[in-house]
């Protein structure tokens, strides 16, 4: 596991845009496990800027996110899908044919949890995982609970997630959905490589994820276990 502490959130975004774009050079057809949240959204700004310049291109890259809410149409506001085509995919040279969210409006979502995990196998795998962190520990969606969860799968989101995001929902916990579908431990853990990133609010979960034991209480603890982690957060050195 690698830590890089550092010096503000511009500067993390910018260190781990560049880890991104470098796999992109050097795999052009890489497979992109992306996140969505509030923390990479410099990350995707400043991979925006290079594909402008056409430092990079992501013609042939294929994505897959990590999660979405139940219910949530593509067109909502606060989908994922929204989100990553508002934040990432219309503003780069991606094919959005090759860009893969999880269907929260699918009739049935233990078809569409099944049908995930076979797609990113069909994918090969991800190269390259993104990931944020909850205050939680959670990982996509993968919350706190009793045992790791490694497949694609229904979750009913905790209080404190669903606290968490409401300030997505006008602050609104009413509007805020109950349940997602996220990735599960397995693809994640199968990723040839991890990207963490974190701001600085995320100190106290990430000291507890990455130096505490490994426990299913805080999912993120696993990544502990993969052999090519990386974590750029932006707080105080631990
Ligand atoms: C959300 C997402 C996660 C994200 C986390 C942290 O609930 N499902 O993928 O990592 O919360 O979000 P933020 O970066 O806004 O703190």
């Amino acid at each position: 596991m690698k830590i890089v502490f550092a010096r503000d959130y511009k500067d993390m975004s910018r260190k781990a845009a560049n880890i991104v774009s470098a796999q992109v050079i050097l795999k052009n057809d890489s497979v992109l496990g992306l996140a969505t949240g509030g923390t990479p959204l410099g990350l995707y700004a400043q991979l925006i800027e290079w594909q402008r310049k056409d430092d990079i291109s992501f013609r042939g890259v294929r994505s897959v996110n990590l999660d979405e809410y139940v219910g949530l149409s593509a067109e909502h506001p606060q989908s994922y899908r929204r989100y990553m085509n508002e934040s990432f995919f219309n503003r780069i040279d991606i094919d959005k044919a090759n860009t893969f969210v999880p269907d929260g409006t699918a009739e049935d979502l233990q078809a569409e949890c099944a049908a995930y995990d076979r797609r990113i196998e069909s994918l090969g795998g991800l190269d390259l995982q993104l990931l944020g962190i909850g205050h939680n520990g959670h990982i996509g969606f993968n919350e706190p609970g009793e045992d790791f969860r490694m497949n694609t799968h229904v979750v009913t989101l905790s209080e404190n997630t669903r606290r968490a995001n409401a300030r997505f929902f006008d602050g609104n916990m009413e509007l805020v959905p109950k349940q997602a579908v996220t990735m599960g431990l397995l693809h994640i853990m199968q990723a040839r490589r991890v990207l963490l990133v974190a701001g600085e609010d995320k100190r106290d979960i990430l000291l507890r994820a990455l130096r505490g034991p490994v426990t299913p209480k805080i999912p993120a603890s696993i990544l502990q276990l993969h052999a090519n982690l990386t974590v750029i957060c932006c707080c105080e050195p631990f």
